[in-house]
Formats: structure tokens, C-alpha cells, sequence
């Protein structure tokens, strides 16, 4: 197994393109299933993960072209219904393909995703939610054997509510009810920005959907969706990964392609932590310019769904947090399991004291470089942002968390002054 090799001490200083989001791409591709005629993706992010959607799409009889980060996909030629355990176990985003074949076959055959590091993290509402829609469901060694009972075939629009506010259950159902009968409404829906780049794909489909981006979205349902074109939005967790990776230096770095304008909550806790950001208010900045102080304060966070700070960001603010001055608290809300991190960021000599779902972090004026293991993406990002400032040498290892939701994150690290290698194992 790969791992990467920092040597910290370089103040990140230069400018990087921020590539399309991975969170966007995931749901979109599946999107293409819904529709017998092409789909055109620009900005596609190259990444594990989209690799291992675009093999399972492929699988099912999708067409899939890829030159560069323009993606075709055509599932004219769809024929099989099914997302096996051997390709959904290596990306629990495969449950995406669900909502689509249901709507555009009538049935599906997906394999249960199964737990991560950072947690159960479990399907029912999208289940609860199909069901409502007048799907039959029964969870069988372990797949999720999904049909229509309806003799008309179709899906039938209705009135939903998830338990929680769920990114990826909302996404299923806004999909499944745009060729479904008559109108759906999804309430407590999530408002991340990645469900209004889906919705926006999907209109330009030919979907009838309005309210993406508020907690009730209103799906109308429409006969057959047709070929559009369309380009995915930036990835806000890789910018604000790098602002931290920034911040964390004392550097001065402009991040292209992308802008302030989903990451108000991130960008207003690097400015409490000492950083200036030019143009921070101004949405029309299609690049963010961050200059750090030489040493960050510290700054509590507490993580929530969308407009509140972001959960993919929070094992980030603990590293940046490890050599702040001062004392931060930081509050994992969403998932259970989401500090695997503060273990492998105290071999690194942070001060972090875990109880439950709060960790107290006291910055120190120096990590020193060690080996540690990657245990997620976000936990693998946090550790390179703490080898970057560390003294000496750090290993990180198992990096292949790193290489699912980063696209050549060394290579980009490296144009910004980072002394950074990949070792092949
Ligand atoms: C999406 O995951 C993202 N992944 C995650 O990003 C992100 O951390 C998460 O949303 C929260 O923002 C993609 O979009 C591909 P949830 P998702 O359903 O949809 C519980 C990354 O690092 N829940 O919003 O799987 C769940 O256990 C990844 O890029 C149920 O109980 O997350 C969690 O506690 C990590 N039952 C909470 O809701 C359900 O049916 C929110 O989960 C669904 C969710």
C-alpha cells in the first residue's frame, strides 16, 4: 500500500485549481440512469471513487466515455438492475444507483453498503422514503431487492419526511420521484449545495423540481427525461482543505475555480482564527486568496447539516486546531465514529482529550513528524495538514482513503512549496 512522505516546515505559498466536487459527481453520474439518451458531464474530479461509479454504471450496461474530466455516460443499453457487494463495499455512494433504477426499470438489486470508519451508517430513510412511493423492499443476504408493485409500473409521487437530514437519502428520492406519478414532496430535506447541483442536472434533464436547496423540495414527475449537458460544481471540503492546509503554514495561496460562496460558516472560523481572506464576502470571486498569520487561534467548531459547519471539515479544524494558541472544543454531531483522527494526531504530540462526541484540543507549539495510518478521507487530510507543520518526517500511511475524495492532492500540494512524496509500497 502507497504512502506519502511530508517534511514539514514550508509555508504553502501559490496558486492551485480547485477541482469539481466528488459529492456533486457521485449522485449525477447515477442521474444518467434515469434517462435513454446521453448525459455530458464537464469538471468531472479524477478520483477513486468516481472510477468505482463509473465501473459500476458500466456494469449495469451503461456507455461510459472519459477524456479528460468530461464524462458521457448512455444507458440507453441499461440491462442490469444490480450493484454487487464486491463494488458497493469499496464505495458506499454505490446506494445512490438505487432511487434511478427503481424509477427508470422498475427494479433493483443493490447491495447494502455496509459500515465505514466513521460509522453504521445505515440506508433506512432512503428504504422508508421508496416505499412511501409504492416500491416493495425486502432486504435479502444482504442486497436490497427493490421492485414496483404498482401494475402501472411506476412509482407513485408522495408526501416525505426523513427521520434526519440525510445528503444522500434526499438525493435518492429527488431522483426516483422525477419519473414517478404526479408530485412528490420531500420535507426535512438536506440543503447541501451538492443536492442543488444534482437538481440543477436534472432539470436541465427535464426534471420538474423546485425547492432544492431549502429543506422542502417539490418534485413534479414527468414521462422520460432526455439529454443535457452539464458541469459540476467546485468542491468546497477540497477547498476548504486547502485553506486549512494554508492557514496551518502561515501561507499565502489563491485557490482557482472555486469561490466563498458555499463555505460561509469555514470561512468565517479561519477569519476568527487570524486569516484574511480578499473578497471574502463578494460571491462573484470565482477564485478565494488566503493569507495566514504566522500562528492561527484556536476556534471551536460544531458540526450540523448545511448552512452550518460542514462535518467533512471538522477533522481538518482539528489539526489546524493542534498547533493554534489557545483551547478549541470541537463537536462531531453527525457521525458517530468521527475521530478516528485525534488518535493518530496525538502520536504527532497534539494535545486532544476525547469524551464522547467532544474533543478538547490545547495547541502546541510544535507537532513532531511520526508515522501514522489514514483511517478515512477526511481523517487522511487532516493528518497531511499536520505533517505539513510537523517537525521533521511524517508517514502516512494507507492512503488510499486519500486518493478516493482527492484529486492528486500531492501534485497539487507540491506546485504550492510542500516537500511531499508518494512512496509505492
Ligand atoms: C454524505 O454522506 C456525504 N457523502 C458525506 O461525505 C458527508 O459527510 C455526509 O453526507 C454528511 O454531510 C456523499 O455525499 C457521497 P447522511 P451520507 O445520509 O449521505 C444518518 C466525505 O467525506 N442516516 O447525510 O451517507 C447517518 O448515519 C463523505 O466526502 C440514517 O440514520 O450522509 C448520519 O448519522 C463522508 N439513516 C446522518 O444520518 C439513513 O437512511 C447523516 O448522514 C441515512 C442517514
Amino acid at each position: 500500500m502507497d504512502k506519502l512522505v511530508i517534511t514539514g516546515g514550508p509555508r504553502l505559498c501559490g496558486e492551485v485549481a480547485i477541482s469539481g466536487a466528488k459529492n456533486a459527481a457521485l449522485p449525477i453520474l447515477c442521474a444518467s440512469l434515469l434517462s435513454a439518451e446521453p448525459l455530458i458531464l464537464s469538471n468531472v474530479p479524477d478520483l477513486n471513487d468516481i472510477g468505482t461509479m463509473l465501473k459500476l454504471l458500466a456494469q449495469m450496461g451503461v456507455k461510459v466515455e472519459r477524456e479528460g474530466n468530461q464524462v458521457t455516460l448512455d444507458a440507453s443499453g441499461l440491462h442490469s438492475p444490480l450493484a454487487p457487494y464486491e463494488l458497493v463495499k469499496t464505495m458506499r455512494a454505490s446506494i445512490l444507483v438505487l432511487g434511478p433504477l427503481l424509477a427508470r426499470c422498475g427494479e433493483a438489486h443493490v447491495s447494502l453498503p455496509g459500515g465505514c470508519a466513521i460509522g453504521a451508517r445505515p440506508v433506512d430513510q432512503h428504504i422508508k422514503g421508496l416505499l412511501a412511493m409504492g416500491s416493495e423492499i425486502a432486504v435479502e443476504h444482504g442486497y436490497v431487492v427493490a421492485k414496483i408493485g404498482a401494475r402501472t409500473g411506476k412509482l407513485k409521487g408522495a408526501r416525505l419526511f426523513t427521520d434526519m437530514v440525510t445528503v444522500t437519502g434526499t438525493e435518492n428520492l429527488m431522483m426516483a420521484a422525477c419519473l414517478a406519478e404526479g408530485d412528490t414532496v420531500i420535507e426535512n430535506a438536506a440543503r447541501e449545495p451538492e443536492v442543488v447541483d444534482l437538481a440543477q442536472c436534472l432539470v436541465s434533464m427535464g426534471a420538474q423540481i423546485s425547492g432544492a436547496g431549502t429543506d422542502v423540495i417539490r418534485i413534479r414527475g414527468v414521462e422520460r427525461l432526455h439529454a443535457a449537458c452539464h458541469r459540476i460544481m467546485p468542491d468546497r471540503i477540497e477547498t476548504g482543505t486547502f485553506l486549512c492546509a494554508a492557514a496551518a503554514t502561515g501561507g499565502d495561496v489563491r485557490l482557482t475555480g472555486t469561490s466563498t460562496a458555499y463555505l460561509d460558516v469555514v470561512i468565517d472560523k479561519l477569519m476568527d482564527a487570524g486569516c484574511e481572506i480578499v473578497g471574502a464576502r463578494s460571491r462573484s470571486l470565482e477564485s478565494i486568496h488566503l493569507i495566514a498569520p504566522p500562528r492561527l487561534k484556536a476556534v471551536s467548531i460544531r458540526t450540523s447539516p448545511y448552512p452550518a459547519f460542514p462535518t467533512d471539515m471538522q477533522a481538518q479544524f482539528m489539526a489546524i486546531n493542534a498547533v493554534a494558541e489557545g483551547t478549541a472544543i470541537i463537536r462531531e454531531t453527525i457521525f458517530e465514529n468521527r475521530f478516528m483522527h485525534a488518535v493518530e494526531l496525538q502520536r504527532l504530540g497534539a494535545d486532544i482529550k476525547i469524551d464522547g462526541n467532544t474533543a478538547v484540543m490545547k495547541g502546541v507549539d510544535r507537532l513532531q513528524g511520526a508515522t501514522v495510518m489514514a483511517t478515512d478521507l477526511r481523517a487522511s487530510a487532516s493528518l497531511v495538514i499536520a505533517g505539513l507543520v510537523a517537525e521533521g518526517e511524517t508517514h502516512i500511511e494507507r492512503i488510499y482513503h486519500l486518493d478516493r475524495g482527492y484529486d492528486h492532492i500531492e501534485a497539487k500540494l507540491t506546485t504550492l512549496g510542500a516537500a511531499i512524496r508518494r512512496e509505492r509500497a
